[in-house]
């Protein structure tokens, strides 16, 4: 096209792409492309500001490592990487939420009723449940990924005080579907805000915390893996997670117990518990793979 205006511009944009043989990636670009087009007519968007934008992506590149990816925060902290698990979430179905970037792999076994808190401070947790189907069925063999702040806000990979793969383990659930452990009670913390991301933050008033939560993935075969997190209903950030990852149903309650029989069947560090302790229940629900 020759002569290309405000309006035309998107068009145009739809015909150069005409003869683009992956119909996945031509949908998802013109969509994109059209709401970009329309953002800018909308707002007017002014030089000034597109160079800001720029900047802001310049920045991000220049801040990013291997183990750490300024683009992902960004997508956190504006909503999309939730977005995205909404969108491909399965009813009736245990909600997935993001992985973050402190996940790691290689974490060490730990059997069904393990202490993960070994020497670490602060409050005990004993966490169990079961992993089922929709059905309510157990799934024998689900193997659960479990990783966490330690009492200071801060994962392993994160504080070299703490030694490594502390506060993370993988479990295999039996017949019953059953799993459970102690661990610590993970304390909130804050998003890393030191790079353009914290800047966009701190311009636009809002803060990097993000409520305490215990991270797992659920894997099993034949069902969708569930990449998710658990959330304590008295966490003073839980309605406003910087980067939205709390769902309705990744809510529980830390229960506060004075009595040792409260603590659920079979855990290792049984006669360990001091008072007061606390207890969660929490049941993973997976969906079929389509
Ligand atoms: C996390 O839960 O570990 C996390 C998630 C998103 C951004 C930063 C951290
Ligand atoms: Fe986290």
């Amino acid at each position: 096209m020759r002569s290309v205006t405000k309006q035309t511009i998107t068009q145009a944009f739809l015909d150069y792409c005409a003869d683009g043989t992956d119909p996945r990636l031509k949908f998802v670009l013109e969509s994109l492309v059209g709401h970009l087009h329309d953002f800018a007519r909308e707002t007017e968007l002014t030089h000034a500001e597109w160079r800001k934008g720029i900047e802001l992506l310049t920045k991000a590149g220049e801040i990013s490592t291997p183990e750490r990816n300024e683009f992902i925060l960004l997508s956190d902290v504006l909503g999309l990487s939730s977005l995205v698990d909404m969108v491909h979430s399965p009813d009736d179905a245990t909600n997935s939420s993001v992985l973050g970037p402190f996940h790691i792999l290689g974490a060490p076994d730990l059997p069904v009723g393990g202490d993960l808190k070994q020497d670490n401070d602060g409050p005990t947790v004993a966490v169990s449940g079961r992993v089922t189907d929709k059905a309510g069925q157990p799934i024998e063999g689900a193997v659960l990924e479990i990783w966490q702040t330690a009492d200071n806000g801060l994962y392993s990979n994160q504080d070299a005080s703490q030694p490594d793969y502390n506060l993370r383990c993988r479990m295999t659930v039996g017949a019953d579907g059953r799993y459970a452990f102690t661990t610590v009670r993970p304390a909130p913390y804050t998003v890393p805000d030191d790079g353009p991301v914290g800047e966009l933050l701190h311009a636009t008033g809002r803060h990097p915390w993000r409520p305490s939560h215990l991270h797992f993935i659920v894997v099993a075969e034949g069902y969708r893996t569930l990449v998710t997190e658990v959330f304590p209903d008295d966490d003073p950030w839980l309605d406003q997670d910087a980067v939205f990852g709390v769902r309705e149903d990744l809510v529980m309650h830390y229960r506060e117990q004075s009595d040792p029989a409260a603590a659920p069947a079979g855990l290792e560090a049984a006669n360990r518990l001091t008072n007061p302790y606390y207890t969660v229940d929490f049941d993973f629900v997976l969906a079929a793979e389509t």
